[in-house]
C-alpha cells in the first residue's frame, strides 16, 4: 500500500512508520509533505531517500489542487497526518474519502479542536487533573479532530507530576497504535459501519 505523510514537526511518528518491521512489506511511504520546508521530520525523509513536498501558498509550494494531483499521480491509497497542524483542504477530503487518518495526543472526543495540538494537549490534561489520557488515531474530516475514531489507547497519568510525563507516556503509545492502525488498511481489515469504524481481526 502506498502512503503520504504529512508532518510539521519532529517527525518521531514518521519515523516509527518507516521502522515498522511489521509494515516492512506491507507500506510503502512515497512521499512526506509539510507546511514547514525546515522542519526535522524533512531530514528523516531525506535520510529514507523518500521525496518532501511543500505545501501552502507562495513560491515553490503545493497549492491544494496541485497536492491532489501529485498524490493521485503517486496513486497513494492512503494519507496520514503525523503532526501535521494546517486544516486539510476539502479537494483532499473530497478526494481521499475516509483514507484520511490523523494520530491525536489524547482520547478524543476529549481535548481536542481547533489550537489542541503538542504540549497545549497535555497541559489542559494535567490541569483538569484526569487520571488516564491517551492516543486516537481518527478519520480525518473538514473540522479538526472531529472523524471517526478508528483506534485509541489508554495510559494511567494518576501519578504524573508533569504535563511532560504525560506527553512522554502518550507518545509512547502513539508510536504503537499509528503503525497497528495502517497495518490494519493495508491488510483491508477497517471496516466502516452506519456509526463506527471497526478493526476486524
Ligand atoms: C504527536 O504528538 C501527534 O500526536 C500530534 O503531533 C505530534 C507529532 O509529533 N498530532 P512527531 O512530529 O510525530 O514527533
Amino acid at each position: 500500500m502506498k502512503v503520504a505523510i504529512f508532518v510539521s514537526g519532529r517527525g518521531s511518528n514518521l519515523k516509527a512508520i518507516l521502522d515498522s518491521h511489521e509494515l516492512k512489506n506491507l507500506v510503502k511511504v512515497e512521499a512526506v509533505l509539510s507546511d514547514k520546508p525546515d522542519c526535522a521530520a524533512f531530514n528523516i525523509a531525506n535520510q529514507y531517500n523518500i521525496k518532501t513536498y511543500t505545501v501552502g501558498e507562495g513560491e515553490k509550494k503545493l497549492k491544494s489542487d496541485e497536492v491532489v494531483a501529485v498524490l493521485n499521480e503517486l496513486n497513494i491509497e492512503l494519507i496520514i497526518l503525523a503532526g501535521y497542524l494546517k486544516l486539510i483542504p476539502s479537494e483532499l477530503i473530497d478526494n481521499f474519502e475516509n483514507r484520511i487518518i490523523n494520530i491525536h495526543p489524547a482520547l478524543l472526543p476529549s481535548f481536542g479542536g481547533k489550537g489542541m495540538y503538542g504540549m497545549n494537549v497535555h497541559r489542559a490534561v494535567f490541569n483538569s487533573s484526569a487520571k488516564v489520557s491517551g492516543a486516537t488515531v481518527h478519520i480525518v474530516n473538514k473540522l479538526y479532530d472531529n472523524g471517526k475514531i478508528i483506534a485509541q489507547q489508554c495510559v494511567d497519568i494518576s501519578d504524573v507530576k508533569s504535563p511532560e510525563e504525560i506527553a512522554e507516556r502518550v507518545l509512547e503509545i502513539e508510536h504503537s497504535i499509528l503503525p497497528a492502525v495502517v497495518k490494519a488498511f493495508a491488510e483491508n481489515k477497517i471496516k466502516f459501519d452506519e456509526n463506527r469504524v471497526v478493526i476486524v481481526k
